[in-house]
């Protein structure tokens, strides 16, 4: 574990960095802070490094990976064509939480990170730590969450800890992540853009960029297979089942009564405007309503912090997809395997 508490002065020569990338060059995996969760690290060019990351994660080889760049230059190495609205995005938003599904060129890139697909997902993170890093390790670094497969993302280096500890070379603790939901997943080998995954930028600021974005029917219907393979899994899900119950507080309180009266103990996840309103065995604040960012930067800790507690089934808050809320909702959903209670 190393901790690198100064985030004014770093340089690519602060030696925990250099001690990574070394890690990195040596086709070994580390995990490292990105503005969104921690992201577990091996050279893309690598079939013997990122299997790595494959293993450690017990992540389903079929699932692509990231592939994390410091600078524009480097798409040249690996990407064939990038439409004038890709370069429009990456223009706005990087570095920052969008990834982008371009067409892969050359065989330079390990087919696993790739999950033998013919395009690739590209991004810039907007973290000192993790560009300080790929500027030093100097190859693209393919990225997964740096969880184990099925659990919420990490947002803390200690979540890393606990979940990878012993299975991967090194963690750079640079504390807690901002966004705290991952990057949002856009297709750009489509004509329109098509949002594969939601995220850290949302589809009304790409909008306000390149006009229409689209919104991949699996992320809206049910039946449709996603084109991201990563969204057809049961994902971010602590160990109790949660049910997302949609309703005034009054209602959400009735449901969990119902529970406890059943002798289920049950857990709630909501916001700091309600927190004092529930009864229940454990009542978790997430943020403030008022400003969804403030919700997505604390989900997954407080996902976690379920897991600490003594409850057998987690009733959670439901929230506006609007902005942000369209990424917490999309992952609220996939931990509660879609299971949503409405108030008639
Ligand atoms: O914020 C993030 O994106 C974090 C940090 C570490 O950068 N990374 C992350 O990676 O969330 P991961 O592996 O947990 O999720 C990657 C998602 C998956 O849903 C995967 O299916 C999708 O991106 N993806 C990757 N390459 C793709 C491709 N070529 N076509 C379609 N989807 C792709
Ligand atoms: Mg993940």
């Amino acid at each position: 574990l190393w901790t690198v508490d100064d985030l004014t002065n770093l340089s690519t020569s602060y030696p925990h960095i250099t001690q990574a990338a070394a890690k990195l060059k040596d086709n070994e995996v580390v995990a490292f802070p990105t503005e969104t969760v921690y992201g577990l690290g091996a050279n893309a060019f690598s079939d013997e490094a990122v299997r790595k990351i494959f293993e450690a994660k017990g992540r389903p080889s079929d699932n692509p990976l990231i592939v994390h760049i410091a600078s524009q230059e480097q798409l040249d190495e690996f990407v064939e064509h990038i439409p004038e609205y890709a370069i429009a995005l990456i223009s706005h938003f990087w570095p920052g939480p969008l990834t982008l599904v371009l067409k892969k060129k050359g065989e330079q890139l390990s087919d696993l990170v790739t999950a033998g697909l013919d395009t690739v997902g590209v991004r810039m993170p907007a973290h000192p730590i993790a560009l300080a890093l790929l500027k030093e390790a100097n190859v693209p670094v393919a990225a997964p969450s740096a969880n184990r497969s099925g659990k919420p993302s990490p947002t803390q280096a200690s979540h890393v800890y606990h979940d990878l500890h012993g299975r991967i070379s090194g963690i750079i603790d640079g504390g807690s992540t901002g966004v705290g939901v991952e990057s949002t997943v856009i297709d750009c080998t489509t004509k329109i853009p098509t949002i594969l995954r939601p995220g850290g930028v949302t589809k009304e600021q790409m909008e306000e960029i390149v006009g229409e974005v689209h919104v991949d029917r699996a992320l809206v219907e049910e039946g449709h297979a996603p084109k991201s393979p990563g969204m057809k899994y049961t994902h971010y899900a602590p160990n109790a089942p949660v049910i997302i119950v949609d309703g005034s507080h009054r209602f959400i309180q009735q449901q969990i009564d119902q529970y406890e009266k059943e002798g289920k103990k049950v857990g709630v996840l909501t916001t700091e405007e309600a927190e004092n309103d529930y009864r229940a065995t454990k009542v978790i604040s997430c943020g403030n309503r008022s400003n969804l960012q403030t919700v997505a930067a604390k989900l997954y800790d407080v996902l976690r912090q379920f897991d600490q507690e003594d409850v057998d089934l987690i009733v959670s808050e439901s929230f506006p997809q609007v902005g942000v809320g369209t990424a917490i909702m999309n992952r609220l959903l996939k931990a509660a395997g879609n299971q949503v209670i409405l108030e008639k």
